[in-house]
This record gives structure tokens, C-alpha cells and sequence, in this order.
């Protein structure tokens, strides 16, 4: 994909449940320890939802605090772009829903489903959307309550994912130094049942033979997953890297999807790249799909990691199989 320049990323929020749910707390109810989890994954904890939460409110809270760090107001906006596996409602789009409770009417909003690549897909719609014209000032969120379509019975999946919402608005900018430098985005639909929800769907709608048989949880078979994660994590940063021409220490910060801490280093290893200049907080949310990379972004620039003029590296892969990379001049 061509380059998206003239795009300025005007501020980030994120929102994520008080609630925390430890490795010790999955020790009380299934076959698994802190040690496994924590080697195996680097997670320590990660965010559930309460009643009353769910990817719309966490996607709500995060797309105020973006607004409110961008000092914009909702009608300022001209498209919402939602990416989620796990919508409010199976219809209408959460995107819609959002558009109500931000009270402002008429611009489009639309969902995106391409699972923990969503907000980096959703990122590079809103880049192309900008660069062209046609709209001058895009919310991306990227929101999961993922607790609500995980299967806490099956200890080789539950441990790893989380609720949380990432969010960022991107606007046009006559300044053609910023923007995304080189993108990109791919999918190879052949590994759709790696990781997949089989019921639930039009093929196989609800009914007390999928719920029975709970075919509406995630399914994943995580080997197979994490040698696709690791080799095409590496493939795409080098992939970003060389046609743009640049090099690693160029770099002020790689933000990966948080999928498992031991995919992360080794791509990172291979490439070089020293850890400080690795986003990482898969230890404290673990995987929250869709919000990872929105959530990091959010952290990084709050925290200083980030700031106007660095160069940074977002990385995502996920269910579909889908990735995408992008390579930002903040
Ligand atoms: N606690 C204790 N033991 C466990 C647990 C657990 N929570 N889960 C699995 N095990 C056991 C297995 O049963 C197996 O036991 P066995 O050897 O007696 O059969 C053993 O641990 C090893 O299992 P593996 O699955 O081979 O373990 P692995 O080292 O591959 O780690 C993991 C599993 C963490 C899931 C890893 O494969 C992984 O991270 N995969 C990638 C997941 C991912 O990135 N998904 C991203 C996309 S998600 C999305 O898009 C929504």
C-alpha cells in the first residue's frame, strides 16, 4: 500500500473496567497456575467487565478521553470507524450506538471485524478516508468485551484475553511530513477456523444445541497461531522497514499487538530491536483483540514514550488470519 500522508493523530483515550481478574483468581477454578500463565504468555492480570460495561460504555469512555485530549467536541467529527468481535449488539453497529451516546447525528459509522488487527484496518480506512478529502477529522475505536465471548471453561484460551477500548482521532494536515509513512494491511481467510467462533452466526444460529455444546465461545488452536503470530510479525515489520527505508534505531517506538509476550521478544530479537523501544502491557490487560494496539498508543503518548515528530511502528495480526502494520510520523 502507498503511503497516507497529511494525517496528524490529534489525541487518544482509552477505557478499561476496574474490575482486575489475577492469575491467582484462575487458579480457584481451573487447572492452571500463575507460573504457566505468566511463562508462557507474560500476563499477570488483565480487566473483566461488570453488568452494565460492555464494548459500547468502554468504547464510550475512550472516545471522550480522546476527544477531550484532542480539545475537540463530538461535532467536530465526520466518521466513526468501530472495530470490535464483540458488539453490543449483533445489530445495529456498535459504530451507530456510539454516534447516539456521543449525541451527534448524521456523519457514517460503520464497524470494522477483523478481530486483533481491527483498530490498525480501522487506522488505515480513516488514513485513505483523510488523505483523499472527503472527510477531515475520524474517531477510530477499537473495543472488546472479550469476557463475553470467551470460554472460561477452556484453560488453554480464557487466560489470555481481557476487556478494554482504544481510541484516536486522525485529521487532515496541509503539514505532508506527518502521517503513515508506509501501511498495510493483509489476509489469508485459509486459517479462519484457528481461531474462531463456530456458532452464533448465520451457518449456525443460536439455539440450545450451540449454547449446549457452547459453539459461541472463541475457539483457537494456539500453536498453530503463535508460529503463524511470530513469523508474520517479523515478516511485516521488516516488510514496513525496508520500503520505506528505515532503519530499526530510526525508530522511537514498536507498538505490537499484545497477543503473548514470548511472540512479541522474539520478533523483536530478530530484528534487534533493543526492549525499551517495545510497547509492552500484555502483563496488566493481557489480550483485548481489537483495543490492543489503541489502548498501547493511548498509554505510550500519556506516558511520554511518544511525542510530535517520532517515527513509530504499530504491528497487528489476528483471527481471519488478518495483519497489518503501519509505519506513523507522529
Ligand atoms: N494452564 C496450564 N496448562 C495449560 C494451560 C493453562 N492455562 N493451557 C494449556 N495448557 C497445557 C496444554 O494442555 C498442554 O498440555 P499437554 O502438553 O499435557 O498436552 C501444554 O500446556 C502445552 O500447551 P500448548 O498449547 O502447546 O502451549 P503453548 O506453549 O503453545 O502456549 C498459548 C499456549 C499461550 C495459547 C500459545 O500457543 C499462544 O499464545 N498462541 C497464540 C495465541 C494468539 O496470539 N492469539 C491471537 C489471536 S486472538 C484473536 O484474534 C481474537
Amino acid at each position: 500500500m502507498n503511503d497516507l500522508m497529511g494525517v496528524v493523530l490529534r489525541g487518544t483515550g482509552r477505557g478499561l473496567p476496574d474490575r482486575v481478574v489475577t492469575n491467582a483468581d484462575f487458579e480457584k477454578t481451573l487447572d492452571t497456575s500463575d507460573a504457566w500463565i505468566t511463562a508462557r504468555t507474560g500476563i499477570k492480570e488483565r480487566r473483566c467487565s461488570v453488568p452494565g460495561e460492555s464494548t459500547l460504555t468502554m468504547g464510550l469512555q475512550a472516545a471522550r478521553r480522546a476527544l477531550d485530549d484532542a480539545g475537540m467536541s463530538p461535532e467536530e467529527l465526520d466518521l466513526i470507524v468501530f472495530a470490535t468481535i464483540s458488539p453490543h449488539y449483533p445489530l445495529p453497529s456498535t459504530a451507530c450506538l456510539l454516534q447516539a451516546e456521543l449525541d451527534i447525528r448524521d456523519i457514517p459509522a460503520f464497524d470494522i471485524g477483523a478481530a486483533c488487527s481491527g483498530f490498525m484496518y480501522g487506522m488505515i480506512v480513516a488514513g485513505n478516508m483523510l488523505q483523499n478529502g472527503v472527510y477531515k477529522n475520524v474517531l477510530v475505536v477499537g473495543s472488546e468485551q472479550m469476557s463475553s465471548i470467551t470460554d472460561y471453561e477452556d484453560r488453554s484460551s480464557c487466560v489470555l484475553f481481557g476487556d478494554g477500548a482504544g481510541a484516536a482521532i486522525f485529521s487532515s494536515t496541509d503539514d505532508r511530513r506527518k502521517g503513515l509513512v508506509f501501511c498495510s494491511m493483509g489476509a489469508d481467510g485459509r486459517g479462519a477456523k484457528l481461531i474462531w467462533i463456530p456458532g452464533g452466526g448465520s451457518y449456525e444460529p443460536v439455539s440450545q444445541k450451540t449454547i449446549d455444546e457452547r459453539l459461541h465461545y472463541v475457539r483457537m488452536k494456539g500453536r498453530e497461531v503463535y508460529k503463524f503470530a511470530v513469523q508474520k510479525m517479523q515478516e511485516v515489520i521488516e516488510e514496513s522497514l525496508d520500503k520505506a527505508g528505515v532503519s530499526p534505531a530510526e525508530l522511537a517506538l514498536v507498538i505490537p499487538h499484545q497477543s503473548n509476550l514470548r511472540i512479541i521478544e522474539s520478533a523483536c530479537e530478530k530484528l534487534g530491536l533493543p526492549q525499551e523501544k517495545v510497547m509492552v502491557n500484555i502483563d496488566r490487560y493481557g489480550n483485548t483483540s481489537s483495543a490492543s494496539v489503541g489502548i498501547c498508543l493511548d498509554e505510550a503518548r500519556r506516558e511520554g514514550r511518544i511525542k510530535e515528530g517520532d517515527l513509530i511502528l504499530m504491528v497487528a495480526f489476528g483471527a481471519g488470519l488478518t495483519w497489518s502494520s503501519a509505519l506513523m510520523r507522529l
